[in-house]
């Protein structure tokens, strides 16, 4: 069995903190005093946040707020920051000013491990470990039940496709296993969210690299996935865009507009209106 199997079994956590951390720059640690939090009860705000990589500015006075319970959309031309914001949610990175709160809290306030056992992620890099389907989906969540596991996988739209490999829940993924296409390898990871039931969802493109077929069935998952959670969502599909309580537009690392669909697009030479215009957002 490779390593990362074996770390899977070692506890509540241990397979998540690998996944955090496989392609991110180790930049954040915990405070020595800490805090646990105490679940999520009210909701997520950026205050005047500020973030440059080295020194060139990205993200310039940014404020919003994710209300508990509802979706808030991302959209901006490529390379305008909206990865950068979804990575700073979960400390990734930290803000160079101002500040994220949870709760009303300073993020920086809270043990990491304890901040990101409320979230998940899904983007268009799903990360599978060489092991068995049934692994890659209780990471993070070792003592799941087959039964839970199953439930998920249905959920995820993955329990089919599954069921056709040669072992099914026992089959090996990843490169010394199948292959699998990249819209099943996203419902393993859409799988992987629903058993670990996070109170908060960060989707950041998730469904972008996908073709039309396999982003139908992507998209159904992960609108299961967010029924009734808190979802800060960067999205192209207008569908999913227009069903947002809030749609923030950024432009030049700012926040350039922002309201519901059916108010940006009354903009004349808005942004919005003509980002939408264009081909990637359809
Ligand atoms: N790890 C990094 N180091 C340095 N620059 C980065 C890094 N990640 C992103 N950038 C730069 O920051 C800007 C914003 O990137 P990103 O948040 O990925 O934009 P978006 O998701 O809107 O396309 C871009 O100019 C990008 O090149
Ligand atoms: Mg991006």
């Amino acid at each position: 069995m490779v390593i990362a199997g074996a770390n899977i079994q070692r506890g509540r956590g241990a397979g998540e903190r690998i996944l955090e951390i496989i392609d991110k720059p180790i930049e954040v640690i915990d405070k020595p005093d800490a805090i646990d939090t105490n679940g999520f009860h009210h909701g997520i705000e950026l205050r005047n946040v500020d973030f440059s990589y080295n020194d060139t500015p990205v993200l310039k006075d940014i404020s919003f707020a994710i209300p508990k319970g509802r979706t808030i959309a991302l959209i901006g031309s490529s390379g305008v920051g909206k990865s950068t914001i979804a990575d700073l949610i979960p400390r990734f990175y930290d803000v160079k000013g101002g500040a994220i709160l949870l709760d009303g809290i300073d993020i920086r306030e809270y043990k990491m491990e304890s901040l990101r056992s409320l979230m998940s992620f899904v983007t268009q890099e799903t990360f599978l470990f060489n092991d068995t389907i049934f692994n890659n989906i209780t990471l993070g969540r070792p003592d799941a039940t087959e039964e839970e596991v199953m439930e998920a996988a249905k959920i995820a739209n993955a329990h089919d496709f599954i069921m056709q490999t040669e072992d099914g829940y026992q089959t090996i993924t990843g490169d010394r296993g199948i292959r699998l296409s990249g819209g099943q390898r996203q419902r393993l990871c859409i799988a992987r969210a629903v058993l670990k039931n996070p109170s908060i969802l960060i989707l950041d493109e998730a469904t972008s690299s996908l073709d039309t077929e396999s982003e139908r069935i992507v998209q159904d998952a992960l609108s299961k996935l967010m029924e009734g959670r808190t979802t800060l969502v960067i999205a192209h599909r207008l569908s999913t865009i227009k069903a947002a309580d809030e749609i923030i537009v950024l432009h030049d690392g700012q926040i350039i507009e922002r309201g519901h669909h059916n108010e940006l697009i009354e903009i004349e030479e808005g942004v919005y209106r003509k980002l939408t215009r264009m081909q990637h957002i359809a």
